[in-house]
């Protein structure tokens, strides 16, 4: 009676880990930085500092699954929040430098998927 058992247990398993394929390994999400280094700089003196900080609550860089609902928004309500604040992400996420293509290029690079046009 060892078997059938055995066979329940991996199935709960399974279905308690998730078997989603969009879901990426914990250890990618809040990891990376932008490949142009002017970028790389904005983003290590400021967006990364609570984007890649569970603590911050913001949605961590590369977390596809908590981009989604905000990417869905439209980019113009995108970049409208990250240059005007949206609760406790600060205005320009304390780039006061930060241009419009930049703010979008990083949004893009943190939401790991293309923003609507
Ligand atoms: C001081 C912390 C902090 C910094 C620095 C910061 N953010 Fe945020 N950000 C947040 C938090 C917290 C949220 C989640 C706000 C919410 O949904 O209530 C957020 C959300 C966002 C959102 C989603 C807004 C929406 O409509 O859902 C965008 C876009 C964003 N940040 C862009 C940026 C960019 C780009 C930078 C760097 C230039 C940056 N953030 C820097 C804290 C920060």
């Amino acid at each position: 009676m060892r078997a059938p058992r055995l066979t329940l247990l991996i199935a709960l398993c399974m279905a308690l880990a998730g078997c989603d394929e969009d879901a990426k390994p914990a250890a990618v999400v809040g990891k990376g930085m932008p490949a142009d280094p002017a970028l790389a700089h904005i983003y290590a003196n400021s967006c990364q500092l609570c984007h890649a900080n569970p603590a911050a609550n913001a949605p961590l860089t590369g977390d596809r699954k908590a981009w989604e609902p905000r990417v869905q928004q439209g980019t113009d309500t995108l970049l409208d929040h990250a240059i005007n604040g949206y609760n406790g992400m600060p205005p320009m996420g304390q780039c006061v430098e930060c241009s419009e293509d930049q703010f979008l290029q990083l949004i893009g690079f943190m939401a790991d998927q293309p923003l609507p046009r």
